[in-house]
Formats: C-alpha cells, sequence, structure tokens
C-alpha cells in the first residue's frame, strides 16, 4: 500500500497570514497515515513555528522540494503563477482557487493535467460536505471581526448601561446581508448587547435572524433567492427600491455590517454615497464585500478605514479571516483535513469523478 503525501505552502499573497494546516491538522493526518510536509516558515503569520510543526510530525521543507514531494499541494489563496509552474501533472492543488476569478489559470492547471480542487466550489448544501466548508469557516471568522472591529471604531457603547452616571442607549446595528458572515455579525453584536436588525433578500433567512434575538427588517421587494441556497442578482428596478427604502433605516442607525454577496458577480450596492452622507455623525459602516470588484457601499475601498468629513467611519473589510490569522487557520486546517479523509482511500489519493462532492470541487478546471 502507497503512503499519500501532502504539502502545505507558505501564502504569498500581500497580507496574507492564514496557513492551510495548523500543527493540529498534522497530528490528526499523520495518524491516518498521511506524510505530511510543510514548507519553511509557513505557519509563522498565524503564530506557528516550524519546531512546532515538526513536534506534530510533519517535515518542514523548502518550497522546491514541496513540489516536487507532495501528491497534494494544499494552500489557502491561489499559488503566484510563477509557483504554480512547479505543479507537475497528476499532482492535486487544493485551496480557495477562486476559479469564478481565475478561470485562465484553473482551466490552465487542468490542460497540463494538474487536478485543481477547488474548495470554493463545494456543494454547500449537502450535509455530508459541511465539514470540508470553508467557505463557511472563513465567513464565520469575518462575521465575528467585523462585530468586533465596528465596537471598536465606536465611540459609545454597545449595551445599554446604567451607572451612577445614568443610563446609555444601547447601540442600534444593522447586518445587511444574512448569510455565515452576517448571521455571525448578528449574534455577535448582540452578544456586545446591542439591538440589531438583519436584512436579507432571500426571505428564508428571516427565521435564522429572529432566532438570534435580532428584528428582521421588511422591505417590500420581489424573493431573491437564487439556486444553491444562494441569492440572485435583483433586476435594476429592485435594487434601486431597495436602496430607496434602506436609506431611511440607515440614516437612524449606528453601525452597519454588510456582507450581501451573489456568487459570480459584483457584490450589490447596497448604500450609496448620499446614503452615507445622511447617517449620523460617529456612525460605523463596515463593508465585508469591499473588493476590486466594488463593494456593498459606494466609495468603500478594500483594507481601507475612511472617516468621512460628516463624521462616518467606513471600513473596507474584505480580508478579516486572515486579521484572525490562527482562528481562521485551524477552521481552514480542519476543512482540509475533512477534504482529505474523503479522498483518500487505501494509501492513495482517489479523484473519483462519480462522487457528487469531488466532481463540483474538480469543476472549475472544465
Ligand atoms: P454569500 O456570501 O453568497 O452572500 C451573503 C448574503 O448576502 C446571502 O445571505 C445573500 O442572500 C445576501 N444577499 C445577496 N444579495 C443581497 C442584496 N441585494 N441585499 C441583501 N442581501 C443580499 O452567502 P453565504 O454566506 O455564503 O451563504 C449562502 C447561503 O448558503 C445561505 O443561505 C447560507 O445559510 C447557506 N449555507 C448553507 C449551508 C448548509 O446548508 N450547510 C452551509 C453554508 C451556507
Amino acid at each position: 500500500m502507497g503512503t499519500v503525501t501532502v504539502g502545505a505552502v507558505r501564502e504569498r499573497a500581500p497580507g496574507e497570514r492564514r496557513v492551510a494546516l495548523v500543527p493540529e491538522a498534522v497530528t490528526l493526518l499523520r495518524r491516518a497515515g498521511v506524510e505530511v510536509l510543510v514548507e519553511t516558515g509557513a505557519g509563522a503569520g498565524a503564530w506557528f513555528a516550524d519546531a512546532d510543526y515538526t513536534e506534530s510530525g510533519a517535515h518542514v521543507v523548502p518550497a522546491a522540494e514541496l513540489y516536487r514531494r507532495a501528491d497534494a499541494v494544499l494552500c489557502v489563496g491561489p499559488p503566484d503563477p510563477g509557483d504554480a509552474e512547479a505543479l507537475r501533472p497528476g499532482q492535486v492543488l487544493a485551496g480557495l482557487l477562486e476559479p469564478r476569478r481565475h478561470p485562465e489559470f484553473v482551466r490552465g492547471l487542468a490542460a497540463r493535467g494538474v487536478h485543481p480542487v477547488s474548495l470554493d466550489l463545494l456543494p454547500r448544501t449537502l450535509s455530508r460536505a459541511q465539514a470540508m466548508d470553508a467557505l463557511t469557516s472563513q465567513a464565520n471568522i469575518a462575521g465575528y471581526k467585523a462585530a468586533v472591529l465596528a465596537a471598536d471604531r465606536y465611540d459609545r457603547f454597545l449595551p445599554m448601561l446604567t451607572t451612577a452616571a445614568g443610563t446609555m442607549r444601547p447601540a442600534q446595528v444593522l447586518v445587511l446581508g444574512a448569510g455565515v458572515a452576517g448571521l455571525q455579525a448578528i449574534a455577535t453584536a448582540r452578544r456586545l448587547g446591542a439591538v440589531v436588525t438583519g436584512y436579507d433578500v432571500r426571505p428564508e433567512s428571516r427565521g435564522e435572524v429572529e432566532s438570534l434575538g435580532a428584528r428582521f427588517l421588511d422591505i417590500r421587494q420581489g424573493a431573491g433567492s437564487g439556486e444553491g441556497g444562494y441569492a440572485r442578482e435583483l433586476t435594476r428596478e429592485e435594487q434601486h427600491a431597495q436602496r430607496e427604502e434602506l436609506q431611511t433605516h440607515l440614516a437612524r442607525t449606528d453601525i452597519v455590517i454588510c456582507t450581501a454577496q451573489v456568487p459570480g458577480r459584483r457584490p450589490p450596492l447596497l448604500v450609496t454615497a448620499q446614503t452615507v452622507a445622511r447617517m449620523r455623525p460617529g456612525s460605523v459602516v463596515v463593508d465585508l464585500a469591499a473588493g476590486d470588484l466594488g463593494g456593498n457601499v459606494e466609495g468603500s475601498e478594500p483594507d481601507k478605514t475612511n472617516v468621512l468629513d460628516n463624521g462616518v467611519t467606513v471600513i473596507g473589510a474584505g480580508r478579516l479571516p486572515s486579521a484572525m490569522a490562527t482562528a481562521a487557520s485551524t477552521a481552514y486546517a480542519r476543512n482540509l483535513v475533512a477534504l482529505l479523509r474523503h479522498l483518500v482511500r487505501d494509501g492513495a489519493l482517489v479523484l473519483d469523478p462519480a462522487d457528487e462532492i469531488t466532481a463540483a470541487l474538480l469543476g472549475g478546471g472544465s
């Protein structure tokens, strides 16, 4: 019986502190008979030293050796095209490869006989795929961090507080988009004591928002449910009506956390510059959708915090999982261990196209 060798590379994208495997995951993989390589320094950004990996049973090696020896190369984001040239036919590259954003890259790998396994293509509503769901594990962290960031930038309390100096009113928090990140932002803001309202275009999210003790914001517009549990893109008229109605609510809100996304499309614009201009001084807007395709908030910039002339702070927060690199890497590594448990059979990596999960993950290369 052969042995499968996997290797976690050091992430090279600027500002990326996560790592695909953490020492705990190495232990689990070793126990399952998998050989583990980790690139020198790969865990440093998430506070895992090379010695921690060695102690867990991994071999810490330079990149060139890792690419030469691994059957499966594990990453968080897609590797640089230059590094990816070292991948050979028959090798697996597994990570959040973003095939919708970089279709040529992923197809190019497949054309060379490399197997691109894109965790972002996981069929998320399948219950047996849940342990591998890296989009969920990372969005959960982003939602939590967004609420904490907003609380930190807000110059008042989130909870109602009664002290000798009198009573302070609680903050009003509005979360736009109640998917994984939005629901975690709602839960976190609630734990901090804010009065929270949630909103989503998918009517089925109402129950989830309310079960967290938040109010659901009713906006008159058609149901926005699409395929696979995701939202559809709203029509131009619907988007316009949505923005108009939101404007009224936002003027009364202290903190807005925006998390709305539609797969494969630019994020919907929910908060216009005019709306932000009408918000109260001291309000905080966090845009998790901020990226190079734009965001939910007009004028928000990725990885930038802007205090506007009217005293509203707009935080463009595209990379929150990396800002909590230890938790994010730990969760991500568990997702990868679940993936490898799915793919390793009798000491070999098996990419069975008849398996619904495997076929979907390989989909970006076809
Ligand atoms: P996402 O990141 O694609 O989008 C975030 C949220 O934005 C979604 O809830 C979406 O409905 C909402 N949205 C889109 N356009 C909007 C607009 N114009 N205005 C307001 N909100 C808008 O979604 P995410 O977080 O990846 O989750 C997608 C769905 O998949 C959710 O229903 C989630 O609960 C479900 N899911 C189910 C899982 C399971 O069954 N195990 C696991 C993970 C997710």
